[in-house]
């Protein structure tokens, strides 16, 4: 408790440079720590610790999944899902099921994938019904069940270019993917597709995103759907999510 205020009060007195200075260190510090963690333990940290949000006990996948640009994204997974008479969803990092509480119907199953546990055996038990249920796997790791369609959002962002490539080429069976991810405002692009090490932050703090048209990605075919400008944006106005669409079958 004393330590906490002792540290308030320091806050509240160091001028806006100094503590933009320090947020990037601890970035850095927690990004050098993370490279050398295994992923599972990375995520299951970040939500014991609520360092996306919520209060202790919950689960909280962060200000992402409460974004009024949901609800456009949330129309165009639902209409996608009916004009292609989708059967099967798979949701890769599904995270506190938030966004896509929004789209399960009993006219399809859904599945959500995340690789903590505990946030998985929560969700089972709190949404689980015959068409909804959840499993614990790592994606860049397990083999994923079949499905019709998968659902990516806000999950790559926070992995290595690598992880993201060995996602991409797992993906491949499954006839379409729609993947959301966020980018920065383009005056305020670096580069794209910085790489990183997996763990809470994205590439936005180094002035970059994910661009799955680009390299190291390249993906044939991707299309942009959907891109909707973020209110609560996180380094400079004009961040967005970005929607791709993945073909890999005609159908
Ligand atoms: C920022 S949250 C996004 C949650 C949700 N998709 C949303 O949009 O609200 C990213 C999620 O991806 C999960 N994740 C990260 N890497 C994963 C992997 N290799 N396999 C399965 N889940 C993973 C994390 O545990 C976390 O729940």
């Amino acid at each position: 408790m004393l330590v906490q205020k002792v540290k308030g009060a320091v806050k509240s007195v160091l001028p806006a440079s100094a503590l933009a200075l320090r947020r990037r260190f601890k970035r850095y510090a927690r990004s050098f720590r993370d490279q050398n963690l295994p992923l599972e333990q990375v995520f299951s940290d970040i939500y014991k610790k609520n360092l996306w949000g919520g209060e202790a006990g919950e689960f909280c996948s962060g200000e992402g999944s409460s974004l009024k640009t949901n609800a456009v994204y949330c129309q165009y997974v639902t209409e996608f899902i009916a004009r292609h008479q989708i059967k099967r969803v798979l949701d890769v990092g599904c995270g506190d099921f938030q966004v896509s509480s929004k789209i399960v119907d009993p006219g399809f199953e859904y599945v959500g994938l995340d690789v903590v546990e505990p946030l998985i055996a929560s969700n089972q038990q709190k949404f689980g019904k015959q068409h909804i249920s959840f499993q614990c796997l790592d994606v860049t790791v397990d083999e994923l069940p079949q499905a019709d369609l998968i659902l990516i959002r806000e999950v790559l962002q926070h992995l290595s270019n690598q992880q993201i490539n060995t996602i991409l080429e797992k993906i491949k069976h499954v006839p379409y993917a729609i993947i959301t991810e966020y980018q920065p405002q383009r005056d305020h692009l670096r580069s794209v597709n910085i790489d990183k090490p997996h763990g809470m932050d994205t590439r936005i703090w180094d002035h970059s995103g994910i661009y799955l048209e680009a390299p190291p990605f390249s993906v044939p075919g991707v299309e942009i759907v959907l891109e909707s400008a973020i209110e609560d944006y996180l380094v400079h106005p004009g961040e967005r999510l970005v929607t791709y669409l993945l073909r890999h079958k005609s159908k």
